[in-house]
């Protein structure tokens, strides 16, 4: 081959990989990292990227120069020389990308590894997912809830993700991975934050009427002031005082389905809780009673217009006796006042 020749191919090559390179590189095709985890597979990504921007270089550059050098001229009507392959060339053409395919292959089993990786001392979160709501519990701070995701930076964090009716499925973009929740088991989710900030959390299995509103925000905190809000909060909720009911209320997500005081975005799933005094006189209950029974045992009398079967029946247990007395003695105060 000729000097010329290996220029122009080596010329076509560049061009055509630093056209695919400018294109993986300068568009954002995926958010930035927020966890160890999603860094590690960034560079994943980023290894079986370049393996591919160079082939297709190589590629680009051997047909582009096939097309032009070997052209047929117009009125050339003879057949093409007999080719017999080349033993040579075929023993490269397996060998490479046999390499390359276990490179890939051993690099991604060695981050696989390092991601499931809990470390000594993980901090467990309960993730549960329900029609149309996260909710998060604080297992190592007493029971703790909340229905936005609350972490410490730096450290290293055990997701248990249930789901309490539905298939749902857990998924913040900048911490790369995407963990499903099925009913009756237990799935989990390995993360290690690395950037303080808020992330969108969102449902990525259609689950329902409310699947594209099933969405919660992360809030990757320094660890002083998750410490400071986990004990804080704990304590709020545990000691049952004046807004143990309405913590109890925004922590399991009510509000995902139900409207109560007219919210800025009002809920429609469920029934309007500001109506329940009027809602009480379908069964002929008192409130309290009504209230009591429509979160244990929310079929029993489901209010005409509102689909039954949706409500969980979960709370019955979840709940433990006296944060469910604190709960209906909020929502009995909340709505007396504005109600029938
Ligand atoms: Cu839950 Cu979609």
């Amino acid at each position: 081959m000729r000097r010329g020749s290996i220029l122009q191919l080596v010329v076509i090559g560049v061009i055509a990989g630093a056209i695919a390179g400018a294109v993986a590189y300068f568009v954002p095709w995926l958010p930035k990292p927020a966890t160890l985890e999603a860094e590690r597979i960034d560079w994943v990504f980023w290894f079986v990227t370049i393996i591919c921007i160079v082939i297709f270089a190589l590629v680009s550059a051997v047909i582009v120069y096939s097309v032009i050098k070997f052209r047929v001229p117009p009125d050339d009507d003879t057949d093409g020389p007999p080719i017999h392959g080349h033993t040579g060339l075929e023993i490269l053409w397996t060998a490479v990308p046999a390499l390359l395919v276990t490179a890939i292959g051993v690099f991604s089993a060695i981050v696989l590894a390092k991601n499931d990786n809990l470390g000594k001392h993980p901090l467990h979160i309960d993730v549960i997912a329900q029609q149309f709501a996260w909710s998060f519990k604080y297992p190592e701070s007493n029971g703790l809830a909340s229905t936005e995701l609350r972490l410490p930076v730096h450290r290293s964090v055990q997701l248990r993700i249930r789901a309490l009716d539905v298939l749902h499925s857990f998924w913040v973009p900048q911490f790369g991975q995407k963990q499903d929740a099925v009913p009756g088991q237990v799935t989990t989710l390995h993360i290690t934050p690395t950037r303080v900030g808020r992330f969108p959390i969102k449902c990525t299995e259609l689950c329902g009427l409310g699947h594209a509103f099933m969405r919660a925000t992360a809030i990757v905190m320094p660890a002083a002031e998750y410490d400071a809000w986990a004990s804080k909060q704990g304590q709020a909720q545990s000691t049952g005082g004046a807004d143990a009911g309405k913590a109890i209320f925004d922590s399991n997500g009510c509000a995902a389905c139900h409207t109560l005081k007219g919210p800025e975005r009002p809920a429609k799933v469920g029934p309007d809780l500001d109506r329940l005094p009027a809602f009480a006189k379908g069964p002929g209950q008192t409130l309290d009673a009504f209230i009591r029974e429509s979160i244990v045992k929310p079929d029993a009398y489901v209010e005409k217009g509102y689909p039954p079967n949706v409500m969980p029946k979960t709370f019955g247990s979840s709940l433990s006796s006296k944060q469910l007395d604190a709960l209906v003695k909020y929502l009995v105060a909340s709505t007396r006042g504005g109600g029938a």
